[in-house]
C-alpha cells in the first residue's frame, strides 16, 4: 500500500481547492500589542494584527501577566495530574467559583479548551439523557457538532437564528422525549446574535435544556463580562453557559457553568475531562486575574465597542463591503478564496498588516471574507492605514467598491 501518495493527494485536494492553509508565523511583544514580528522572507518584520481573538489585549494585561509570573515562581510549571490524580490545585477552584459567580450558576467545570469543553458536556449530556434528541443551530461551531455526534442522540439542525424553524422542529418530536437545544450567543463568523430569550421561551414551552456558546461574547457583554445572556438579563434561563478562557480573557482554557448536579455528572462522566491533565496552575491563575479584572472594569469593553464602530464607518465611508455585524467582529466580504487569500498576502507583504482570510469551510463558499477584530489596543491612526491599504487593494484586484456610506 503507498501510504505516502494518498496522504499527498489529501493535501493535493486542499491545494486544487484553494482551500491548504499557511500558517503566518508571527511573535507578540508584550506592552505594544496589536504590533507584532512576522518571521519569513528577510527576517522578523514589524506587523499590525487585525485578527486576534485576543480581542481586548488582556494577554499582555500588567495583572494578568504578574499573576502568571507570580503562579509559575510559586508553584512551578504544571499541574503533574488529572483533577483526580493530584492535578486539582487551588487555583482551579477559585477560578471555578469564580466563573460560576460570573454566569450566576451553582458550579463550574474547568476543561483544556473551548473546543474540549463543549465536545466533552455535549457527548456527556446526550449520553445520560436516552432517547435525548438535540436541536442545533446550523451554524455551530465544529466543537458542538463534534459533542452531538460523540453524543450519539439524535440531531435535528434548525436554520440559523431561525426561531419558526426551530419551533416546527421542537413541535414535531415526541412529547415525552429529552431534549436539549444548542446554540450561540454571538456567531464570530458573521457577528449577529442568538434570540436568547425566544429560544428559551420555545425550550420552556417544549420541556427542552438549553446548552449556551458564549466564547465570543464572554468578557466583552454584560456589565461584568458574562456574556450576551448577561447583558439580556437571561442567564438564569439556561441551563448551561459554556465559555473560553482563550479569547478575550486573553489566556487558554474553557469551561462550563451550570447546576451543581449538571457540574458533578459532567466531572463524573466525561472522559474529555477526566483523562487528561488539568489545566497549568500558571494558566488558571492568569485567568482568574483576567476574569476578576473584566468583572469591575468595563474600560476593555467600552474601547472595543468604540474601535469596532469606528471601524465599520471608515470601511463603509470608503466603500468597502463590511458585512452586517452587530458586534465587536467586523466582517470585509471578498466572495472568492483565490482573491481572500490575495489580499491578506499583499496586505502583509507590502503593507505590514496581518488579517488571515476566512475560507470554505469555516464560512459557505462565496460568503469568503477578511474578518477584523479591533479593540482597546488599535489606534484611530492603524484604522485609516488599514482602509487605505485595502482601498489601493481592492482597485488592484478590479473589485467593486460600494457606494460610500
Ligand atoms: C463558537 C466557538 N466555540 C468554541 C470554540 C473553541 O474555543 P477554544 O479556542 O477555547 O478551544 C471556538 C473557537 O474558535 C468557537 O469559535
Amino acid at each position: 500500500m503507498d501510504y505516502e501518495s494518498i496522504f499527498k493527494s489529501a493535501i493535493g485536494r486542499l491545494h486544487q481547492e484553494g482551500r491548504y492553509r499557511v500558517f503566518i508565523d508571527i511573535i507578540r511583544t508584550k506592552g505594544s500589542f496589536p504590533n507584532a514580528h512576522c518571521f519569513g522572507g528577510n527576517g522578523p518584520k514589524p506587523v499590525t494584527v487585525w485578527c486576534s481573538n485576543d480581542y481586548l489585549g488582556m494577554g499582555q494585561h500588567p495583572s494578568v501577566v504578574e499573576a502568571m509570573e507570580t503562579a509559575l515562581h510559586e508553584v512551578g510549571a504544571g499541574s503533574g495530574g488529572t483533577r483526580n490524580i493530584s492535578g486539582n490545585t487551588h487555583y482551579h477552584v477559585e477560578l471555578e467559583a469564580e466563573l460560576a459567580s460570573l454566569h450566576g450558576k451553582e458550579g463550574a467545570l474547568l476543561f483544556t479548551s473551548g473546543y474540549v469543553s463543549n465536545e466533552a458536556a455535549l457527548s456527556t449530556l446526550g449520553k445520560l439523557l436516552p432517547g435525548c434528541v438535540i436541536f442545533s443551530d446550523e451554524l455551530n461551531h465544529a466543537s458542538m457538532i463534534a459533542g452531538i455526534k460523540n453524543s450519539g442522540c439524535e440531531k435535528r439542525v434548525f436554520r440559523h437564528n431561525d426561531l419558526d424553524h426551530l419551533e416546527q422542529l421542537l413541535s414535531e418530536c415526541d412529547a415525552d422525549l429529552p431534549k436539549l437545544v444548542a446554540f450561540e450567543s454571538v456567531y464570530s463568523m458573521d457577528g449577529d446574535i442568538a434570540p436568547i430569550a425566544a429560544i428559551c421561551d420555545l425550550a420552556d414551552k417544549y420541556g427542552a435544556l438549553t446548552y449556551l456558546d458564549e466564547v465570543h461574547a464572554v468578557g466583552m457583554y454584560g456589565d461584568r463580562g458574562g456574556g450576551i445572556s448577561e447583558r439580556d438579563g437571561v442567564a438564569d434561563r439556561l441551563t448551561i453557559i459554556e465559555g473560553t478562557l482563550g479569547k478575550a480573557f486573553g489566556v487558554m482554557g474553557g469551561y462550563i457553568a451550570a447546576s451543581r448536579t449538571i457540574i458533578d455528572c459532567i466531572r463524573s462522566y466525561a472522559p474529555g475531562f477526566i483523562f487528561t491533565t488539568s489545566l497549568s496552575p500558571v494558566l488558571v491563575a492568569g485567568a482568574l486575574a483576567s476574569v476578576r479584572h473584566l468583572k469591575a472594569s468595563s474600560t476593555e469593553r467600552e474601547a472595543q465597542q468604540a474601535a469596532a464602530a469606528t471601524l465599520k464607518k471608515k470601511f463603509a465611508a470608503a466603500g468597502l463591503p463590511v458585512m452586517p455585524s452587530v458586534t465587536h467582529i467586523v466582517p470585509l466580504l471578498v466572495g472568492c478564496p483565490a482573491k481572500a487569500k490575495r489580499i491578506s498576502d499583499v496586505l502583509l507583504a507590502e503593507y505590514g498588516l496581518y488579517v488571515q482570510p476566512i475560507n470554505f469551510p469555516t464560512v459557505p463558499r462565496g460568503t469568503e471574507r477578511l474578518r477584523f477584530t479591533p479593540g482597546p489596543c488599535h489606534s484611530v491612526e492603524m484604522m485609516d492605514e488599514l482602509t487605505d491599504a485595502l482601498v489601493e487593494i481592492w482597485a488592484r484586484l478590479e473589485l467593486e467598491l460600494r457606494k460610500a456610506a
